[in-house]
């Protein structure tokens, strides 16, 4: 039996651009996703965009009923930017005040500890029109949009989260092609990346300030970096790896600072961005009390191919390569590899390194393409997902068991759910979604989930 500790949370997440959808007339403005889709349907999965998502938004008091049949004993998800204040700044949508005050209303009700997220991937596309997360102004308006939320719902929740995965917008938005606007160019990533944490760290100092009493922090994919081979090349590779991917938004939040090695490299790369010893006291007063983590799968990193001498302002891909691990434990349905220990590791490096701070496991899951395969008598029996979920708990069941502070596990997701460019590819949920009929029928894991959190363990 894996126990774990008295008043363990048990969970899912999930985000509102992922799970609200549109309605006509409700007031939300222009994201950067909903632009891109405008403009690109075609790189989005089966054209599905994301005005077409789990329909929370108007089906929300059926879902909310499903938090409880399984077993949820707190809940994840995130305030839309562009549906509270439709053009990034300025005037407030009264329809979003009222929406996310009754959702936050009916799942306090339920006695769910509800966990708020003020940025997941969604930028208002005024905002994005005028650079995005490149221009400072977007750092003011974010300050000013987190403190419009702490005022408007700080008496429903006191748990909040500044930003998700905040490397991922700058990797797959300005290192790659997931994210808009998809351009690529190191040293705007790096400004990007900047802002961003000059942002979380304002939101920090501005909920600290307007209720003292509440608690915040950020959703970091720690994904560790293992060496392909002893060879100093990769272990330096490594490194490399974990200090972009990890170490860029986790020492900055839980520090208050960066780490030396990385400021190096970004000089020695000629891409330090534009900052302000006044910026920098203030990343350095304003640091989390607590972090969520999400994990999904480690990086196998390897030294970079090339040889002789490289522009290293070109991206990542002059500092590591990925490698695939022969024999590696995959995930047959996504492609994505499994290895449960990273978790554990995460949480020793935790301990060791960042003072043992209080985290959540904000994300872990598996994604699921063409699921309804699995559907016997109506019911999709999803022994994989509960299998994958056993073996990773029996790893942070060992790092508790081995002094790891973490308080509760968060699976992606409750209901399935859009996934971006994937839209709807791969199925995370507890709770099956069919975007035809929009019916929701409860998983196998949905059932288990609720078990697993009456016993607080399996
Ligand atoms: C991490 C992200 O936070 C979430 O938005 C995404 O859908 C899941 N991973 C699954 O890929």
């Amino acid at each position: 039996m894996y126990k774990f500790p008295d008043g363990f949370l048990w969970g899912t997440s999930t985000s509102g651009p992922q799970s609200e959808g549109v309605e006509p007339g409700d007031g939300k403005g222009m994201s950067n996703w909903d632009y891109w889709f405008q403009e690109a349907p075609e790189k989005f999965h089966n054209g599905v965009g994301p005005g077409r998502t789990s329909t929370f938004y108007k089906n929300y008091k059926e879902d909310i009923d499903f938090l409880e049949q399984t077993g949820h004993t707190t809940f994840r998800t995130s305030i839309q930017w562009s549906r509270l204040i439709p053009e990034g700044v300025g005037e407030v949508n009264q329809q979003a005040v009222e929406f996310y005050r009754d959702v936050f209303e009916r799942i306090n009700a339920k006695g769910i500890k509800l966990m708020m997220n003020l940025y997941h991937f969604d930028l208002p596309y005024a905002l994005q029109e005028k650079g995005g997360w490149e221009n400072k102004e977007t750092v003011y308006a974010f300050r000013d949009f987190a403190a419009t939320c702490f005022e408007l719902f700080g008496d429903l929740v006191d748990t909040w989260f500044t930003f998700n995965e905040p490397i991922v917008p700058v990797e797959a938005g300005y290192l790659g092609d997931f994210h808009y606007p998809a351009k690529h160019d190191f040293k705007a990533a790096i400004q990007v990346g900047y802002n961003t944490q000059l942002a979380s760290s304002m939101a920090v100092e501005a909920c600290h300030r307007l209720n003292p009493d509440h608690r915040i922090s950020v959703i970091l994919n720690l994904t560790p970096a293992y060496p392909k081979s002893d060879s100093p090349e990769d272990k330096k590779a490594a490194r490399i790896a974990e200090l972009f991917q990890a170490k860029s938004f986790l020492d900055p939040s839980v520090k208050g600072e960066y780490p030396e090695e990385l400021v190096q490299i970004v000089k020695d790369a000629n891409a330090l961005p534009e900052y302000t010893d006044e910026e920098l006291d203030i990343i350095k007063n304003n640091t989390v009390d607590f972090l969520g983590v999400n994990y999904y799968q480690p990086l196998r990193v390897q030294a970079p191919s090339h040889t002789g001498d490289i522009d290293v302002a070109l991206g990542l891909e002059n500092y590591f390569d990925n490698y695939i691990m022969p024999g590696r434990k995959i995930n047959p349905h996504r492609g994505w590899e499994i290895y449960e220990q990273g978790i554990y590791d995460i949480a020793m490096d935790i301990k060791e390194n960042y003072d043992n701070i209080e985290w959540i496991l904000t994300e872990n899951g598996m994604g699921v393409e063409g699921e309804e395969k699995f559907k016997v008598d109506g019911m999709i029996q999803d022994d994989y997902r509960i299998e994958f979920i056993q073996n990773h708990l029996k790893e942070l069941h060992r790092a508790i068991q081995d002094g790891a502070n973490c308080h509760g596990y968060m699976l992606w997701t409750f209901i399935d759910c859009w996934s971006w460019l994937n839209a709807y590819k791969n199925r995370y949920g507890l709770v099956e979604l069919d975007l035809e009929t929009q019916e929701k029928t409860m998983k196998k894991s949905g059932y288990w989930f609720k078990e697993l959190s009456e016993n607080n363990g399996f």
